[in-house]
């Protein structure tokens, strides 16, 4: 299975396949992820609350990345990698981004790294990292690192002039040299302006269908999370799975009846 680079990504905008993306924080969750298929594996900051958690993405740390990007990268084979910098491991100086993402691809394997913004200084530090051989994945609109600043988890490019400035940014960080670029709980027609002025393609997560493809918190789609956001969708309801099979199994060792005495090691779809 040969593993896929960088040049995928630009082939699929050329070819109008959409981009499936998903975020992995372990082992097992990025090796199913990886035989379904996908695209791009994205080790995402939003793990500090998914699997760590915290109220919001800032309190992970660049350690803690690298150590669920390493078990990510266990699990993958085919899908293009990229891990988020934290918050506050690229923001410091473009020199700081350079350390951070050179760590996580020497210690981690990953293919690339992504960055929230696309303000004046983070397009230096796109640049900067692009020049350098480190493929960066862009994300504008909602950036959650910076919760406190935008007032919330709220929609952006509401206002002609944020719209705008979206627009701008989206062009600046495909100058720059992003592969890619998320575009995160945007109004849909804004999005889908931007997907069609940019030579990248765009992966939209609450930006509507007009993006080159999506991305979606695996933790969301899979059901596991106790909210999700308006704009995801659950395809299961995993939390209920496991809650079942967790009551199944503690009335069973309560009743006496695991360990059964059929051979151990099989699957027990139902005791009923
Ligand atoms: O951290 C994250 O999960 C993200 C989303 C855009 C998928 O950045």
């Amino acid at each position: 299975m040969a593993a896929l680079s960088i040049h995928h990504f630009r082939q699929a905008k050329q070819t109008g396949q959409p981009l499936v993306a998903l975020t992995a924080a372990d082992y097992v969750t990025a090796q199913i992820l990886d035989q379904a298929g996908i695209d791009l594996i994205l080790v995402g900051d939003s793990l500090a609350m998914t699997s760590l958690g915290h109220s919001s993405t800032l309190p992970l740390t660049l350690e803690q990345m690298i150590h669920h990007a390493q078990a990510v990268r266990r699990g993958v084979e085919r899908a293009f990698l990229v891990a988020d910098l934290p918050f506050l491991s690229y923001q410091v100086c473009k020199e700081q981004a350079l350390f951070s993402a050179g760590r996580l691809m020497k210690e981690a394997g990953v293919n690339g790294v992504k960055l929230e913004g696309g303000y004046p200084a983070m397009v230096e530090t796109v640049a900067f990292l692009v020049q350098r051989g480190i493929p960066v994945l862009g994300h504008i609109g909602l950036t959650p690192q910076a919760k406190h600043q935008l007032g919330g988890y709220r929609q952006q490019g509401k206002t002609p002039e944020e719209a705008e400035r979206l627009r701008q940014e989206a062009l600046n960080l495909e100058q720059a040299g992003a592969f890619a670029l998320v575009l995160e709980h945007m109004p849909a027609d804004l999005a889908a302006q931007i997907t069609q002025q940019l030579r990248i393609p765009t992966l939209g997560i609450g930006a509507g269908p007009g993006c080159d493809g999506q991305i979606l918190v695996t933790h969301d789609l899979l059901g596991l999370s106790e909210r999700i956001p308006p704009f995801a969708r659950a395809y299961a309801n995993l939390r209920q799975v496991i809650r079942e099979a967790v009551e199944a199994f503690a009335e069973d060792v309560r009743q006496k009846v695991f360990p059964p005495s059929y051979p151990c090691g099989q699957t027990v779809l139902s005791n009923k």
